[in-house]
């Protein structure tokens, strides 16, 4: 469908409906006091507009909930697998499927049976959890972002790419032998949600090609990367995205997914692959730690509403609409002077908190300061990626100002409408005004592992 209108039409129509936390400022105060001005003790009926993440927090169709409804139960061999499986290899054209309770899952067992001590894995950006289970193996996660990438400021179509000379220069330096894996990460969600072009998945798969290491997507937001290909890269604007996104997968050795994001789910996830040893180490792990073959970590329904969302996903409608809101939601900001990573990504828009608020050091937390103050004036909850969830500390135990402040505004899919991201706007415009006025923070304790969801703090003196 054409669509030349301003007005975003969400192209649903809503069945079943949830209120809103509406609260007043007086009870955002004491909530985020009592919360220790950490955003992830407060409860979610407190909130009004959840950003806090896209994963899990989606709204399911009617044919998925009709897929609930015919979920089989069976321990072993149930039709729902099977439904999955074959929407798993239809798509992605893998043999070995392999479903898992969510994301990190996938990957504890992955790198659980290839990486270890001595071993690196090569990505354009490795996720969080990616890279602590590659970590927790003893091996190294290393991240080769293209440069533009860290140039928030200025717009580039393919800011998820990786940077292909360096990866090489690495694998040279390190030996193949020692790289059991490369991992791209379609959309790049640890630098602002961006998409990798399907001229870099190819440079990055003549590179492995020629040095004999396996590539893998991990595909949580696959369908939104082929939505900017089609959007973005020359010749294919043509092309269907579900070919694309087959495309994407044809050019990897597996996959791995947190389905929470584009299998429109809220839980669940699958690791896909053609090799056989690597699935058999796999599984063996997976009866040890999820469950059996064909249920791994989730009840059959689940696989069942997995399949469907596989496919609506990539229906254009959706994901025109999708994009759009998300880059709406990043043009108003930009208009009322609000720096974001530009251009805005697919799954929500990353705040740049160090150059928004250049009065809080950024051992004042700046990035959480603005998340706190986006709850407070208007019960927003978005998420720091700053020197709170970095965590690196001196030798002193003080926390080490972190390579960028952001605050990301993750927007579950199809959940809110125009009008509420335009209220999003509408505070940040109202906060644009008064920034100045957004005190820092101070820890008051902070374990070591993880520090952001937990630590607690208060406002700086
Ligand atoms: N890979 C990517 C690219 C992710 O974004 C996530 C999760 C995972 C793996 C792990 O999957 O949560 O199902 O275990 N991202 C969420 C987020 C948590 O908020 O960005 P999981």
């Amino acid at each position: 469908m054409e669509w030349n209108w301003k007005t975003i039409i969400e192209p649903f129509k809503i069945k079943s409906v949830e209120p809103l936390g509406i609260t007043t400022r007086a009870e955002r105060e004491t909530a985020l006091e009592q919360a220790h001005y950490n955003l992830f003790n407060i409860r979610a009926e407190k909130v009004l507009i959840d950003l806090l993440t896209d994963s899990g927090t989606g709204a399911m169709s009617a044919a998925q909930w009709g897929g609930i409804m015919v979920g089989d139960e069976s321990y072993a061999g149930a039709r729902s697998y099977y439904n999955f499986e074959a929407e798993i290899k239809d798509l992605t054209g893998f043999d070995e499927v392999i479903p898992v309770h969510q994301g990190r899952a996938a990957e504890k067992i992955l790198f659980g049976a290839i990486a270890g001590r001595g071993k690196y894995i090569i990505s354009n950006s490795h996720f969080d959890t990616t890279r602590a289970n590659v970590e927790f193996t003893g091996a190294e996660a290393m991240d080769f972002p293209v440069k533009e990438a860290l140039d928030f400021d200025k717009p580039a179509p393919f800011k998820g790419n990786a940077d292909v000379a360096a990866m090489e220069k690495f694998i040279k330096e390190k030996g193949a032998k020692n790289i059991p894996l490369c991992v791209m990460t379609v959309t790049n969600n640890s630098l602002g949600g961006q998409p990798v072009s399907m001229e870099n998945l190819k440079a990055v798969r003549e590179l492995c090609n020629k040095h004999g290491i396996p590539m893998f997507l991990d595909c949580a937001r696959f369908a939104e990367n082929a939505y900017f290909i089609k959007l973005r890269e020359k010749g294919w604007a043509g092309c269907p995205v579900r070919e694309i996104a087959e495309q994407m997968f044809e050019l990897a050795d597996g996959a791995w997914m947190s389905s929470k994001k584009d299998a429109l789910v809220n839980i669940g996830g699958f690791l896909a692959l053609n090799n056989k040893e690597w699935s058999a180490k796999a599984r063996q792990m997976l009866i040890l730690t999820e469950g059996f073959n064909t249920y791994g970590g989730l009840a059959g329904r689940d696989l069942e509403a997995i399949a469907i969302g596989l496919r609506e996903v990539l229906d254009e409608n959706y994901l025109q609409y999708r994009i759009r809101s998300s880059a709406y939601l990043g043009e108003g900001l930009l208009k009322h002077g609000v720096p974001i990573i530009n251009p805005p990504g697919g799954h929500g828009v990353y705040v740049n908190a160090k150059k928004f608020l250049p009065h809080i050091k950024p051992q004042q937390f700046p990035a959480q300061a603005l998340a706190c103050s986006l709850y407070l004036e208007g019960g927003i909850r978005g998420v720091e990626i700053g020197t709170l969830m970095f965590g690196k500390r001196g030798k002193d135990g003080a926390f080490q100002a972190a390579p960028m402040e952001l605050v990301r505004l993750a927007i579950p899919r199809r959940v809110y409408t125009q009008s509420h991201i335009d209220y999003v706007i509408e505070v940040f415009a109202w906060l644009a005004k008064r920034k100045k006025s957004i005190k820092g923070l101070e820890i008051v304790e902070a374990p070591a592992i993880l520090p952001h969801f937990t630590a607690k703090l208060k406002l700086a003196k």
